[in-house]
């Protein structure tokens, strides 16, 4: 039996993969690569020792994904396919919708047809809007504030609706906080497109060189030091969450949201001076004003995720930093 990893030469798939690989399961994995490249398969096999069947197909192709489950004997999906930029959301909305929830439908269609009901969503923190006071909690109420979240909510209604309809599906909707870091090996890391969004990767392209100056989205909200402050969680770990996650499937009935951080907060300021202890570099930077919906605080109640998946974050900022430093200094251009 085989797991389907979704948008597995992606980020965090990637590092799923690996931690999945070290137990030696087989996996497949189908991805577009309209935000990856095959060259993450070999460093995946470099680091376990493993290799790994790789389809190119777009979730949005029924037929396709079809071939897919009749070839491979598939017991459990893992879903991260999704194009993830917000800003891009606001600009080509239909995109998202298509991509993100049209192409999760056909997915959860083929399933059904070929009767796999367990699946691992990822979902995001985002779907907490911004109305809520962190620590948030699975069971507060939901919402977005741009196409990007919208997506993942409405995914997140048509599992919790489609779970109802049949009580064979399994489902955890895991929310993530704000992944960072790499693989400890500096093999597999984060490689956006173009400039980043996210502050991490942006951080550790002006640390290499490839930016000149980072730009703080405002210092005047109310924070210890007036930026924002997130729940970073290292990558390995929210892999390490997932392993756990298709584990506990079988104690799941219905679609159970997840979150998945660490619990804790860290600001924009505390981020670029860890980083530039870590790198040894300047990051030179600008306050400039407010970010569109930003908010001030996210941070996860991560409970949940401790009492029914057995599972907590154990990297500390520390290792996310330096493992994020490790993957850029080696690999400045990514994967080319
Ligand atoms: P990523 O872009 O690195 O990986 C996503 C992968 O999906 C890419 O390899 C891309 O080529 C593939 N893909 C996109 N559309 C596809 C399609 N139609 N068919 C097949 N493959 C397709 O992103 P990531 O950071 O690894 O994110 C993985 C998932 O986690 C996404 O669904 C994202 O929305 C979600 N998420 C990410 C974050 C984050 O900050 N990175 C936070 C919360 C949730
Ligand atoms: C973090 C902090 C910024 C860039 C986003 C998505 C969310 C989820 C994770 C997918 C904030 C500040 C950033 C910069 C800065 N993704 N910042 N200068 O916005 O918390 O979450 O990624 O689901 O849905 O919204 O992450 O990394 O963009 O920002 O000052 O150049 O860094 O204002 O306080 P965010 P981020």
């Amino acid at each position: 039996m085989s797991l389907l990893i979704t948008g597995g030469t992606g980020y965090i798939g990637s590092h799923t993969v690996v931690e999945l690989l070290k137990l030696n399961k087989d996996i497949v994995i189908v991805d577009n690569l309209s935000n990856s490249s095959t060259l993450v398969l070999d460093r995946i096999t470099k680091i376990t020792g493993n290799s790994v069947k790789f389809i190119k197909v777009d979730i949005c192709d029924e037929h396709a994904l079809n071939t897919v489950f009749e070839q491979n004997d598939i017991e459990a999906v893992v879903h991260f396919a999704g194009l993830k930029a917000v800003g891009e959301s606001n600009e080509i909305p239909l995109d998202y919708y298509q991509n993100n929830v049209s192409g999760s439908v056909t997915l959860f269609k083929v399933m059904a047809k070929h009767n796999v009901k367990k699946l691992v969503f990822s979902s995001s923190a985002t779907v907490y809007g911004e109305n809520n006071t962190s620590p948030l909690k699975e069971t507060m109420a939901t919402s977005a504030t741009n196409p990007y979240g919208q997506t993942k909510l409405m995914v997140e209604n048509i599992l919790f609706d489609l779970a109802k309809s049949d009580e064979q599906w399994s489902i955890a909707c895991l929310r993530y906080f704000n992944p960072i870091g790499a693989h400890e090996s500096g093999l597999i890391g984060e490689n956006p497109n173009g400039i980043p969004n996210n502050l991490l990767p942006y951080v550790a392209q002006v640390a290499v060189g490839r930016l000149p100056k980072l730009q703080v989205f405002g210092d005047d909200y109310d924070t210890p030091d007036g930026t924002g402050v997130r729940d970073y969680i290292h990558v390995v770990d929210l892999a390490l969450g997932h392993v756990k996650a298709l584990e506990s499937l079988s104690r799941i009935s219905g679609c159970q949201p997840i979150n998945i951080g660490t619990g804790n907060g860290t600001s924009v300021l505390e981020i670029v001076n860890s980083f530039k202890e870590a790198s040894g570099q300047d990051i030179p930077y600008n306050i400039v004003p407010r970010r569109a919906g930003d908010i001030a605080t996210v941070y996860a109640d991560a409970s949940v995720a401790n009492d029914l998946l057995g599972w907590q974050a154990s990297r500390d900022l520390n290792a996310m930093i330096a493992d994020t430093w490790r993957w850029q200094s080696q690999n400045p251009n990514g994967f080319e």
